[in-house]
Parts: C-alpha cells; sequence; structure tokens
C-alpha cells in the first residue's frame, strides 16, 4: 500500500505541471503530504519534511493546483498553510519549524473525507423512520427524566436496558452499558453505551444526548427527546449493518444537562481522566423543529466547538444526507448551551449540528408543549443520517 502511494504521487505530480515561477513571488507553505521524500525531486523548493508535512517554496497558484490534485486523485482536504511570515522570522531549524505546525495542518478529520460511502450508504438504509418515531413516543411517556426524581432515574436505566435489549437481538454479547453517578442531588445517572472497536488504542467516537428534562411535568420531547432517539436510532442502524469497527464507540445519553450541563460534566472529565482518547464528540440536542421562517436545513454552530469536526459534518451533510452546501446554515449559541462544551473544556473535540437559527427556535421547549406535535419527522431524519454517517466514517468499518 505504501510504495503503491509514493508511485501514485510521483506520477500524478509528474502529470502535472508545477511551474518553476520567478522567485520574488515565491511563498513558504506548509503542507500535509507523505513520503515528500520520494516526490520531493518533483515539486521545486521543498525544502525539508516532517512526520507528515513538508515545507516548500512556491508559487501561490502552484500550491492550490497541488492541492486540488491531492484532493481529487488521493482524497486530501486542503490542508496547506501559507507559513512565509512566521517562517521568515523564525529563528528555529526547519525541522521545529515544522514540527510546531503539526497540530495546525494534519487535523484530525482531514484525509478521511468522506471514503466509506459503501458502508455509510448500506447502514443509512437501515435507518427505520418509524422505529425512531416510536422510539420517540415511547421514551418521552414517562411522566418526566427530571435528574431530581425517580422517574428520571427510571428513564436512565430504561435507555440501558433498552440499549442491552437490541444488543442481544442481534447476538452482540461484547455491548456494555456503563452507568455515571451524576453526584450532588442528581439521583438519574448518565447511561452511556460501548460497542468495542477492534483497535482500543486509537480513539474512540462518541455522539450523545441529554436525557433529562428541565423539570417535572415536562415532556422534552424536541428538547431532547429528538436527540436520545437520533443516538439510538444509530446505534441500532450500526448493529442492523452487521459492520465491526477498527475503533470504539460511544453512545452517551447524559443526565442533568438541563442544571448546568452537569452529568456530560463527569463523563467527559471520568473518560479523559481514564486516558481514553477520543477523535470527536457530535451532540444532538433538538433536532425535530422547523421554523417556516429559517432559509437552511441543519444549522452548524460555531462556538465551544470544534471547527475541523464541523467541517467534517459538513462535508458528511453534503456527501450523505444529500443536502447541498448553501442549504447549511451556521449560528453560534453564544453560551456553553449544550454537553458538547463539556468535551470542548476537556480538550475533545466536539460539534453540534442544530435544528434552526437561535432566533427561530422551538419556542414551547422547558415547558408542558414540547410535544411531538410541533415536530417533523422529515426535518429530523437528515440528523439520524447525519449521525450514522459519522459514527461509520469515523470509526472505520473494519
Ligand atoms: N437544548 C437546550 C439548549 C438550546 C436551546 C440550544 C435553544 C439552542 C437553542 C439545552 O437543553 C438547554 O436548555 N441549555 C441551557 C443551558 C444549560 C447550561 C443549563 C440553556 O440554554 O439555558
Ligand atoms: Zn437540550
Amino acid at each position: 500500500m505504501k510504495h503503491f502511494l509514493i508511485f501514485t504521487i510521483a506520477t500524478l505530480l509528474n502529470q502535472t505541471t508545477i511551474a518553476s515561477s520567478p522567485e520574488p513571488n515565491s511563498r513558504y507553505y506548509i503542507i500535509p503530504l507523505k513520503n515528500l521524500k520520494i516526490s520531493s525531486r518533483i515539486i521545486p523548493r521543498a525544502l525539508e519534511t516532517f512526520k507528515d508535512l513538508s515545507l516548500v517554496k512556491m508559487q501561490p497558484s502552484d500550491v492550490s493546483k497541488l492541492s486540488a490534485l491531492l484532493h481529487k486523485e488521493l482524497n486530501i482536504c486542503g490542508g496547506y498553510i501559507d507559513v512565509t511570515d512566521e517562517f521568515l522570522s523564525s529563528k528555529t531549524d526547519m525541522k521545529s519549524f515544522i514540527s510546531r505546525q503539526l497540530n495546525v495542518v494534519t487535523p484530525n478529520f482531514d484525509k478521511t473525507t468522506p471514503n466509506r460511502a459503501v458502508e455509510v450508504n448500506s447502514t443509512i438504509s437501515k435507518l427505520d423512520r418509524t422505529r425512531f418515531w416510536d422510539f420517540l413516543q415511547l421514551f418521552t411517556s414517562f411522566s418526566d427524566r427530571s435528574a431530581l426524581t425517580q422517574e428520571g432515574v427510571k428513564a436512565a436505566n430504561w435507555l440501558g436496558e433498552h440499549a442491552l435489549k437490541i444488543a442481544k437481538d442481534h447476538s452482540r454479547s461484547d455491548i456494555t452499558v456503563r452507568y455515571f453517578k451524576t453526584g450532588g442531588t442528581y439521583i438519574q445517572p448518565s447511561t452511556v453505551v460501548k460497542i468495542p472497536g477492534n483497535n482500543s488504542s486509537l480513539p474512540a467516537v462518541v455522539i450523545g444526548a441529554h436525557m433529562d428534562t428541565f423539570s417535572k411535568d415536562k415532556p422534552g420531547t424536541d428538547d431532547d427527546g429528538t436527540g436520545v432517539a437520533t443516538v439510538m436510532e444509530t446505534f441500532q442502524a450500526v448493529l442492523e449493518s452487521g459492520l465491526k469497527f477498527e475503533r470504539d464507540i460511544y453512545f452517551a445519553f447524559y443526565a442533568a444537562e438541563e442544571r448546568g450541563l452537569v452529568g456530560s460534566g463527569v463523563v467527559a472529565k471520568t473518560m479523559v481522566s481514564e486516558g481514553l482518547k477520543i477523535r470527536g464528540v457530535v451532540q444532538f440536542d433538538m433536532t425535530g423543529f422547523k421554523s417556516p421562517k429559517d432559509a437552511y436545513k441543519i444549522y452548524l454552530i460555531e462556538d465551544n466547538v470544534d471547527p475541523v469536526l464541523t467541517a467534517f459534518l459538513k462535508t458528511l451533510i453534503v456527501n450523505y444526507v444529500g443536502i447541498p452546501a448553501n442549504q447549511i446554515g451556521t449560528d453560534k449559541c453564544t453560551y456553553a448551551c449544550s454537553d458538547h462544551a463539556q468535551w470542548q473544556r476537556n480538550g475533545v473535540p466536539a460539534a453540534l449540528p442544530f435544528e434552526a437559527s437561535l432566533a427561530n427556535d422551538n419556542k414551547a421547549i422547558h415547558t408542558a408543549n414540547d410535544k411531538i406535535n410541533l415536530l417533523d419527522i422529515e426535518h429530523a431524519l437528515p440528523f439520524v443520517k447525519l449521525s450514522i454517517a459519522f459514527v461509520v466514517e469515523a470509526a472505520e468499518p473494519l
């Protein structure tokens, strides 16, 4: 494989004219290119390489040509960065200079976007809309799911039992459930379901939603029954696909989000402090309400999130959900509005795809009216597809 890659890059570069240009306009770039030792014979002015990165000097137009070529042929996304000013004022040697750029230009999801079309599409075909909507109705029939009540505890246990039942139906005795005590006056635990991967030393994949409701007598159907149903349907579709994965996958149902992100705080802190490495976390919190005033179908929240993971989700939406880029909006919560923020605080990349612009969101949340009659299954299903696409792409099917 390695040799094949070297050969391919060398061949591609041979076929492309990367013009050697007059000195004055040349700039310095870091390029995320493996095996440059071989290809540097072809790229003019490759100065140094370190790990997957190379420092090159070339015309701006040549770098974009190179990037377009790599994207097309090798599925490597952009990722080059102009370091001219930094490099010229840098006092370190070239290798150390490049090593300092490692985290900046080799994002977590860069080179995998999207390359599991067969597995993603076959898993999306297992999505069962009736099962998804029935689950939402069943789950929101607890009289409440407050972090302070016995009903809230019942909901937490029921989620774990439900997942284990699905696991049993698929003869998956390797799947486990862990309950995380929330602490304080909160008797509701968080429920985390794990599908172990083939190589647990690789960074794991996490999706989540909060199970709790704001208080008693609140159905919390959109907030966040929809998120819980999204995560559970993803779990079920993944089991039905029969796929096995390289990485561990966690399906997290958090307690006490409405009390200040308490359950997710415990889950994130505990898992990180136990040494678990996590590739990315996607939070689903409110996916079922469609505002007639909104211009876009899905909104990607931009604050308290990881921008690279968020960009990756956008690519997944375009490629697998069938929503074009011009129908994907962005917005900001302006504060730590959901559990993704706890992962970010603990150094784990997280993202939050959302149902609406913040101005036009569901005004019935946190009231007794947060019911299914205000929701639209056609609006919610794309989020399930996105969730499936994320899990399957990120966890790497065997
Ligand atoms: N789902 C909401 C957050 C939300 C509401 C996001 C509307 C976007 C639009 C979440 O469950 C919630 O209510 N969060 C609290 C903050 C939390 C730290 C207690 C909130 O927004 O007040
Ligand atoms: Zn919520």
